[in-house]
């Protein structure tokens, strides 16, 4: 048995409000707890989009009745909200910019609209971009223009990587996270696999890369911050129908998958504490949990299945996945809230990390 600290999943997807179907604070937590996660930093392209005290107001109010484990709640960068949000910075995870194609309507095409975000909203608090290839090398100069650290969320190419690890040597406060199925899995569908899969089943952003890109994350894993699941829940209907959105549920999956990486030695355990861990405190300045730890049995096997996940959306691209590692026990705040397969702490026990 292994017992690891509190975990920390910087970009989930809760859905809620507006698309509760695919998921709400209530199945997104109790899947963190199921995943091993205490601590889950909740995106804001949700509907409406989190872009204003209102909806600020709209999501933390459903958090403080359902969530089972602990949160914050990003405000989205929108075209004319740039002066309000540094009012709400205290309360937020920090600051969540669309700079490329996404899922939902928070987007910043023109890149004159980038600019007031990055003079107003206050320096000590979490910028994300999602950007990806020159959009990113777009965001790292704004980063080193404005003197301001950014967090480049799910990186996924071999020359994103490699440019991060640049701007890293010239001293700009840049840092990045990975996702699973960016380490795991790439586009290259076998023809055998190709008939079983559903293709909607494999859209995300960014999308699957190449072997070359995987390898190049593997290869430089001391450049990357954090793990991070992107959890996307999308139900497996949406997913099978004509016009798939993009996104994968994760929350149940990263530390299995990172688990079974540690026992065929492409990773090791202090690595998840520091990915997990030590950087996101740092990157997301998180309040310490006290009395909270993971207990994982790193020799039980099993296989990957959506019909045992806590998640709303009936679904995972891992499924059948072979793996090493199984979440046991999560203790949060002193009190078990997931032992035996079961989620033992109500709706409501969840603490907004940004409350003051
Ligand atoms: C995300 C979603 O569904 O909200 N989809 C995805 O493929 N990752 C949006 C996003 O993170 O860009
Ligand atoms: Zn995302």
């Amino acid at each position: 048995m292994i017992k690891l600290p509190a975990l920390i999943d910087p970009h989930v997807h809760v859905r809620e409000p507006g698309q509760i179907h695919k998921e709400d604070w209530d199945t997104a937590t109790q899947a963190a707890l199921a995943g091993g996660i205490t601590t889950i930093l909740a995106m804001p392209n949700t509907k409406p989009p989190i872009f204003d005290k209102s909806t600020l107001e709209i999501s933390l109010n459903a958090a403080a009745q359902k969530a089972r484990c602990d949160y914050a709640q990003f405000v989205g960068a929108g075209p004319d909200n740039a002066e309000l949000l540094p009012s709400l910075a205290v309360h937020a995870a920090g600051l969540k910019m669309y700079l490329d194609s996404t899922f939902g309507e928070l987007r910043l095409d023109d890149m004159s609209l980038w600019t007031p975000h990055f003079i107003n909203f206050p320096k000590e608090y979490p910028v994300v971009l999602h950007s990806e290839s020159r959009t990113m090398a777009a965001g790292i100069l704004f980063a080193a223009i404005y003197d301001r650290p950014v967090h480049i969320a799910h990186i996924s190419l071999k020359e994103e990587v490699l440019l991060i690890k640049a701007a890293k040597e010239k001293g700009i406060k840049v840092t990045c996270e990975v996702c699973p199925h960016h380490l795991f899995m790439t586009s290259q569908v076998s023809d055998e696999e190709r008939g079983k899969k559903k293709e909607g089943r494999m859209e995300v952003r960014p999308r699957l890369a190449t072997q070359k890109d995987v390898d190049a994350l593997w290869e430089n894993l001391d450049v990357i911050d954090c793990f991070a699941t992107d959890h996307a829940p999308h139900t497996v209907e949406e997913k099978d129908s004509e016009n798939p959105p993009p996104g994968f549920p994760g929350l149940e999956t990263i530390l299995p998958l990172l688990l079974t990486a540690v026992s065929e030695s492409r990773l090791t355990i202090p690595d998840i504490i520091q990915k997990m861990h030590t950087n996101p405190r740092r990157i997301f300045n998180l309040p310490e949990q006290a009395e909270t730890w993971v207990e994982v049995d790193e020799n039980a096997s099993y296989e990957i299945k959506a019909a045992d996940q806590f998640t709303r959306c009936n679904w995972t691209p891992f499924e059948g996945w072979k793996v090493k590692g199984k979440i046991m026990k999560v203790v949060l705040r002193g009190k078990t809230a997931f032992a035996d397969g079961k989620v033992l702490v109500s709706a409501g026990y969840g603490r907004n990390v940004r409350a003051q």
